[in-house]
């Protein structure tokens, strides 16, 4: 069972169900899973068994792991079928950054192509469970469109809150298709944020990863990622951090993962985030408490200043031992091709992985018989302009442009040089 506390460390167990913040200090809930009775290989089979069934709880990545989960009524689970996502062998990913054992944890082959999903479907669940008409997030898109589908499917209101500039414009139509009201504000993610949380929870479900359902479900994703290792832990897992909810998250299920026996250790966790909106890494290196900065960086997802779940990532890095460093949006850039390679795209915010890692590599933090996993947060098609503006050199948005009947010419003279 999972007991609602102050992330805080606060005695005083919050008696709020809709809060989501500690009365007495105001710092984030997390939720506590007593994992004293929890029998791994129980744990491991009925997993394993479920992924037959044809119950819809049965058939998500996520829900298929409910013991692990705060409770949620069956009639209210709403989910898409999300989580079990694959783990992918990334050769070219490996070269380029220096290790011998590297794969993508491709958390962009969600139902709406991002990692929200995973935390989506328990946040709304949990929203209808409570009566819930109305659900609101802030967002720089992914969560937008997470929620607005799972909000659909269980048919409440979904309002968006925006940054109006620098969004791709693909989440948004994306959001719209499913029915979202979408409000634009001036000013970044950071203001959109702050607005949602003076919101008052008791009357919309404020879907953001302050929720703590959110990262209950998120975490399953290193559940699916050691089942897929047959539940053998990597060395490291990189993954890109923006509000920071993911790597609480992420962090969180090793943590129990190994708690409760279903895996010897737990790797340890680099935290990348883009040098414009890097306030994560500066306390990091400062070895001090997190100053908020104007955020700026082409990998808009991650376009992020004032993290809200940075004391939990903090506590989440260090009882990994790992890091959290910066790379600059050329390295993001030439990284997210890098990643195109393997025949795995991703959007840019989810290749400050391997940029990161590339220079963990380097400067000798991570050796180069590491066994690593990089986490791809958003699929290649969640911003398109990115990838066709990365491209557009030369014979713009394509290698060449054959006019008129010169085609089988061209294609005989390509064949000639690379079949
Ligand atoms: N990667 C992608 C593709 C994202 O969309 C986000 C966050 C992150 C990484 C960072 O994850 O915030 O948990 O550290 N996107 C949010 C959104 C903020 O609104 O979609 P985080």
């Amino acid at each position: 069972m999972s007991a609602l506390r102050c992330a805080g460390g606060c005695e005083v167990a919050p008696s709020d169900p809709d809060a989501l913040a500690c009365a007495q200090c105001g710092d984030l809930l997390a939720f506590e899973l007593d994992t004293g009775g929890a029998d791994p290989s129980e744990i491991e089979r009925t997993a394993q068994t479920r992924r037959a069934s044809l119950d819809p709880r049965d058939r998500s990545g996520v829900w298929r792991f409910r013991e692990l989960l705060p409770p949620v009524a069956e009639s209210a689970i709403t989910t898409l079928r999300e989580g079990d996502v694959p783990l992918i062998d990334a050769p070219r990913g490996a070269a380029y950054a220096g290790v011998s054992g590297l794969a993508y944890l491709h958390l962009g082959m969600n139902p709406t192509a991002s990692f929200k999903d995973a935390g989506m479907t328990v946040a709304i669940s949990h929203a209808r469970e409570r009566g819930a008409r109305v659900a609101v997030c802030a967002s720089t898109g992914n969560t937008a469109a997470s929620m607005a589908a799972y909000a659909a499917r269980a048919g409440l209101t979904a309002v968006v809150i925006a940054p109006v500039d620098g969004i791709s414009a693909a989440k948004v139509a994306q959001t719209l298709d499913y029915g979202a009201h979408v409000v634009a504000v001036e000013g970044d993610f950071d203001d959109a944020l702050r607005a949602v949380r003076a919101l008052d929870p008791a009357t919309v479900a404020v879907v953001n990863s302050v929720n703590p359902y959110r990262i209950e479900g998120q975490k399953t994703a290193a559940l699916v990622l050691l089942e897929q290792r047959g539940w053998a832990a990597p060395d490291w897992v990189v993954l890109p951090g923006g509000n920071l909810g993911n790597a609480s998250a992420l962090g969180k299920g090793f943590r129990e993962a190994r708690a409760i026996g279903l895996t010897a250790r737990t790797p340890r966790l680099a935290v990348v985030q883009a040098s414009g909106a890097a306030p994560f890494a500066r306390a990091w290196r400062d070895d001090a408490d997190l100053v908020p900065v104007r955020a700026q960086t082409d990998a808009t997802a991650i376009r992020i200043g004032a993290p809200a779940s940075w004391k939990k990532a903090r506590a989440e890095v260090r009882a990994s031992g790992g890091t959290v460093l910066d790379v600059p949006d050329d390295e993001i850039a030439e990284a997210r091709a890098v990643i195109g390679r393997d025949g795995v795209g991703c959007e840019p915010a989810s290749a400050a992985s391997l940029a990161g890692l590339r220079r963990l590599v380097a400067d000798g933090s991570i050796r180069p018989a590491a066994d690593v996993v990089c986490v791809l947060t958003g699929h290649v098609l969640k911003d398109t302009a990115y990838a066709a503006r990365y491209h557009a050199s030369g014979a713009a948005h394509a290698n060449a442009i054959v006019r008129g009947a010169g085609l089988s010419e061209y294609l005989s003279r390509l064949l000639l040089t690379h079949a």
